[in-house]
């Protein structure tokens, strides 16, 4: 039977405590969410997505009192997460024995956030568990932003919906941790790095990540990529069919292709990173074979931009 969408919490609580599946709103992207507590909820994520189990999952709670239960934070990190959550941040710390394995695939660190969305926030109070939740997308496709969008993709595989409109940021949650006395950019997101620069005194730097360092499960060269071919050009200038594909703008259309999508008109980098994931699944709706974009200046979130359009258009 396929996914009923709707803004009924105490139908996705009940879902959830049957140990079923239900996709979250949150500020960043909707999230696949099951219960953290039951094992065969989480394994049920992994299937769901078409996801490896080598690529853990981050939990979601509501409160910094619960996120303890679950994670030894410390005290550099919780400094920062007090200042954002809830907020688009993740922090990797030690697990604590209730977290188990399978979530973390293995490894002693779990990533856990408390997401911002008023209707999330309220269901997490409701239930007596945290919630594993990746992005609600099939495994490297492009994560959702829109109710529509999580439908579109895994409506045969969950039974609940909660719609909670288009996500205010549109761009996952930063993902840090720490090694020794620095901070450690896992993955660049909605919070950026000039305002991570701002929450900390300590240094911080961030991780390379690539297929074959498995310090850092999931962060694949190639992921959130459209079905039809994306290519990051210097110059929209030297693209030879233009009749016959599509231009993914920033601001003024230099150029005009049979195809012109918008990721913000008044150049506004969050616009864009609001724009963006819904764009890239515009693309898979056109009669075209390949659309392209050029990078964004590398300011605030234009990074975390950058970095999702490079792994999009990996070959
Ligand atoms: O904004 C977000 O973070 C969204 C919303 C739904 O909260 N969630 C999200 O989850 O982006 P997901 O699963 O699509 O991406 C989580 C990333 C993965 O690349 C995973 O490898 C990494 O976080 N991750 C999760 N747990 C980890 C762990 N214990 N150690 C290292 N990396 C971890
Ligand atoms: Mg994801």
């Amino acid at each position: 039977m396929a996914a009923v969408i709707g803004k009924d919490l105490d139908y996705a609580a009940q879902i959830l405590n049957q140990g079923k599946l239900v996709s979250i709103p949150t500020e960043t992207v909707y999230g696949l969410a099951a219960n953290a507590l039951d094992t065969n909820a989480v394994l049920s994520v992994f299937k769901a997505k078409n996801r490896p189990q080598f690529d853990p999952l981050i939990v979601h709670t509501h409160s910094l009192e619960a996120a303890l239960k679950f994670a030894q934070i410390p005290k550099e990190l919780l400094l920062i997460a007090e200042k954002v959550w809830p907020g688009p941040l993740t922090i990797l710390a030690p697990k604590t024995e209730i977290i188990n394995p399978i979530i973390t695939s293995g490894s002693n660190l779990v990533a856990i956030r408390i997401p911002n969305h008023p209707l999330t926030l309220q269901l997490l109070k409701m239930l007596h568990f945290p919630l594993v939740a990746p992005s609600a997308n099939p495994f490297g496709y492009v994560s959702p932003t829109t109710a529509n969008h999580v439908f579109h993709n895994l409506a045969n595989n969950i039974d609940y919906i909660l719609d909670g409109g288009a996500c205010k940021m549109g761009i996952e949650s930063t993902i840090i941790g720490m090694d020794y006395d620095k901070i450690v950019i896992n993955r660049l997101g909605s919070i950026s790095n000039e305002q991570l620069a701002k929450l900390t005194s300590l240094p911080i730097i961030q991780k390379t990540n690539n297929n074959s360092n498995p310090a850092a499960p999931g962060m694949l060269d190639k992921h959130y990529s459209p079905k039809i071919r994306l290519n990051i050009v210097d110059d929209f200038e030297t693209i030879d069919n233009i009749d016959n594909c599509a231009i993914i703008h920033f601001g003024k259309m230099e150029r005009i292709a049979k195809h012109n999508l918008q990721l913000s008109a008044k150049k506004d980098i969050d616009e864009a990173a609001k724009n963006l994931f819904s764009l890239l699944r515009d693309l898979d709706h056109l009669p075209i074979e390949v659309g392209y974009i050029q990078l964004l200046p590398e300011v605030g979130l234009g990074k975390a931009i950058n970095d999702r359009l490079k792994r999009a258009a990996q070959a």
